[in-house]
């Protein structure tokens, strides 16, 4: 009888092991089709899957639309993960990718193209920056496991989808961007040396708290929870 139950619970722990290494392959895969997607997507925002054309982006906007794919691929990739761990290690991926990215915007493209695009559009875009720089910081503070993680990492997405529209859009930061006099192959050459350095420098140091243009850190009180 004892040997009976034993046999049973080996084949229910065989069966849940079989489970969780089904479970993890799948997750695995997964990842890897993301990746591989966030890999087409930045080919094509780079061109390089497209036959050459009079309408191709400039180098510097092309190399800032490939950031944005791969930061929508992050985001669908961490919308898929289930395990703390995956959660964690793209919500990270995600915030790296959008410092670098706020970083070499702020430092290099938008003081190149300031003068060629109107006021609104510059103001409101060191704002969007800095809303979704308070919601990186508190996700690198923050564990999977707490209540509103998920949300935290969803919001922010929305955040950036909206911000990349503004910049992507037909009249909107890159269109009015080229229609100045701006050299775009310089600029783009700049943009991605800044990009390297930063990626070396940051994957060695960490995320560094970000800094904000526009926000004061004018002080929250955190309160009870809601219900
Ligand atoms: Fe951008
Ligand atoms: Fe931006």
């Amino acid at each position: 009888m004892a040997k009976k139950a034993k046999a049973a619970s080996g084949r229910s722990s065989a069966k849940k092991t079989r489970a969780k290494s089904v479970k993890k392959a799948s997750a695995s895969k997964g990842r890897t089709k993301a990746t591989a997607k966030r890999r087409a997507n930045g080919r094509r925002a780079n061109g390089a899957d497209r036959a050459p054309s009079r309408g191709r982006d400039p180098a510097a906007i092309a190399l800032l639309k490939q950031d944005h794919r791969t930061v929508e691929a992050l985001f669908e990739e961490f919308e898929e993960a289930t395990s703390p761990t995956d959660k964690r290690n793209i919500a990270r991926e995600i915030c790296l990718e959008l410092t670098i990215h706020t970083m070499i915007e702020e430092e290099l493209f938008y003081p190149a193209v300031k003068d060629a695009i109107d006021e609104e559009t510059y103001g409101e875009a060191l704002v969007e920056h800095d809303g979704a720089k308070v919601l990186i910081a508190e996700i690198m503070d923050a564990n999977p496991r707490d209540e509103f993680y998920d949300a935290r990492v969803k919001v922010l997405s929305e955040m950036i989808k909206h911000h990349v529209k503004e910049e992507e859009q037909p009249g909107g930061m890159f269109a009015q961007a080229r229609r100045g006099d701006i050299d775009f192959d310089d600029l783009g050459e700049r943009l991605e040396q800044r990009k390297d350095d930063l990626k070396r420098t940051l994957k060695r140091s960490g995320i560094p708290a970000p800094e904000t243009r526009t926000l004061h850190g004018a002080e929250l009180r955190y309160g009870d929870p809601v219900g």
